[in-house]
C-alpha cells in the first residue's frame, strides 16, 4: 500500500508576498526578453594549429574535432571562418624537431611556418584580424617559453628574443601580437620594438593572468612539446591559489603599453575575469584552454553529456563572467549555431 502524498497548505502569497521568480521564465520569448547577457560570433577567437606541408589535414587525437593544418588548408579555414563572421583566428605552429633548438632560433626565421601563413591569410582573406602568440615554446628544443641556463629560464634574455618573435610576426601581417611567455616586462619591451619599427598600430593583447595548469595538456600534445618538455613552467606562469596577483599581472601589462587582456584557462578562472574586468575595465578576454575542450568532447563522445549544449553554455558564462569574447576550439562548430 502506497501512502497517499499530502500536500500541506502554506500560505504562499503570504510567505512570497507576491514576488515569484518563474513568472519571467515562463515562456521562451520572455526568457529571452529579460536576458541580461548575449553570446554572438562578434565573441569568437578560433585559434587553429599549423603544421608543415601542402593538403595535409592531421587530427589532433586529445582534441576531436581539431586539425592541425598545413598553410594551403589554413588558408581554406581562415576563409570558412570570415564567411561565418568570426572576426578573427589565433596561429599556433607545430614545429619540426629538427628546426628546434635551445634557443628557438626558428622563431626568428621570417620564413617559419607561422609567418607563411600569416602572409598566406592576409593576402586570401584580408578581412580576418590575425593574432599570433609570443613564447619559445614551439621552437625550443627543452620546450619551455624562454632561454635557459641550467634549469632557470633566463627573464631579460627571453624578453630580448621575445620582443624580436613578435616584430618578426608583425612583419609578416599579424594584427595582434599576444604574447602567452609570461616573462616579466615583455609586453613594454614588445611596444617598443613594435614602434621603433613604424609598427605602431599592431595591437597587444596580453596573456596577462595566466597560470601554470594542468589544461593545456592537450595543446602540448598538438604543437608536439608533451614529450620534451623539461619540468614544469611554475617558475613563470602563476600559481592557481592566487588571484590578487593575477589583478597586479594585468595592471603591470596595462601600464606597459597592453591594448587587451587576457585570463587563462577560462571556465576554472572565472573569478579572475570578473575581478579584472571590474578593476580595469579593459577589453578582456579568455582562453577556453584545450583540455577545457578535451573534457566537454570526451564527455560527448561518451554519451554522457549533451556536447552541443555544453559548448554554447560554457561561452556564454565567459560573456556572464565579464570577457568580451573567447579564444575557443569550439570557434567553428558553435559561430554556425549563433546570431551575427
Ligand atoms: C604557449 C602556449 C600554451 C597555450 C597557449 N600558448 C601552452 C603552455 O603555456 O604550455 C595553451 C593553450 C591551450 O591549452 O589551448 N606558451
Amino acid at each position: 500500500m502506497t501512502a497517499e502524498p499530502r500536500f500541506p497548505k502554506y500560505d504562499m502569497d503570504a510567505i512570497l508576498g507576491g514576488r515569484r521568480m518563474r513568472r519571467n521564465r515562463r515562456a521562451d520569448w520572455s526568457r529571452r526578453l529579460v536576458r541580461e547577457t548575449v553570446l554572438t560570433v562578434d565573441d569568437l577567437i578560433w585559434p587553429i594549429f599549423l603544421v608543415d606541408g601542402d593538403h595535409v589535414r592531421q587530427g589532433v587525437p586529445s582534441m576531436p574535432g581539431v586539425e592541425r593544418l598545413s598553410v594551403d588548408q589554413a588558408v581554406v579555414e581562415a576563409e570558412k571562418a570570415a564567411a561565418l563572421g568570426i572576426p578573427a583566428i589565433a596561429l599556433f605552429p607545430f614545429t619540426e624537431p629538427s628546426l628546434r633548438d635551445p634557443t628557438g632560433s626558428e622563431s626568428l626565421n621570417p620564413d617559419n611556418l607561422v609567418c607563411r601563413a600569416c602572409r598566406a591569410i592576409k593576402a586570401a582573406v584580408p578581412e580576418i584580424g590575425i593574432i599570433c602568440d609570443v613564447a619559445l615554446d614551439p621552437y625550443t628544443s627543452h620546450g619551455h617559453d624562454g632561454v635557459m641556463e641550467g634549469s632557470t629560464i633566463l627573464n631579460d634574455e627571453s624578453v630580448a628574443l621575445l620582443a624580436q618573435q613578435a616584430l618578426n610576426q608583425a612583419e609578416a601581417g599579424a594584427d595582434i601580437i599576444a604574447p602567452s611567455d609570461m616573462m616579466d616586462g615583455r609586453v613594454a619591451a614588445i611596444r617598443e620594438t613594435l614602434d621603433i619599427a613604424g609598427l605602431s598600430d599592431v595591437q597587444i593583447m596580453a596573456y596577462a593572468a595566466k597560470y601554470a595548469s594542468a589544461f593545456y595538456g592537450p595543446f602540448r600534445d598538438a604543437i608536439g612539446t608533451s614529450k620534451t618538455l623539461t619540468g614544469d613552467k611554475r617558475t613563470y606562469q602563476m600559481d592557481f591559489g592566487n588571484s590578487d596577483e593575477a589583478l597586479r599581472e594585468i595592471e603591470l601589462d596595462i601600464a606597459e603599453g597592453a591594448d587587451m587582456i587576457m585570463v587563462k584557462p577560462g571556465m576554472p578562472y572565472l573569478d579572475i575575469i570578473r575581478r579584472a574586468k571590474d578593476a580595469f575595465a579593459m577589453p578582456t578576454f579568455a582562453y577556453q584552454v584545450s583540455g577545457e575542450y578535451a573534457m566537454i568532447r570526451a564527455a560527448e563522445r561518451n554519451g554522457w553529456i549533451d556536447g552541443e549544449r555544453a559548448m554554447v553554455e560554457s561561452l556564454w558564462a565567459f560573456k556572464r563572467a565579464g570577457a568580451d569574447g573567447i579564444l575557443t576550439y569550439f570557434a567553428p562548430f558553435v559561430a554556425p549555431l549563433l546570431k551575427r
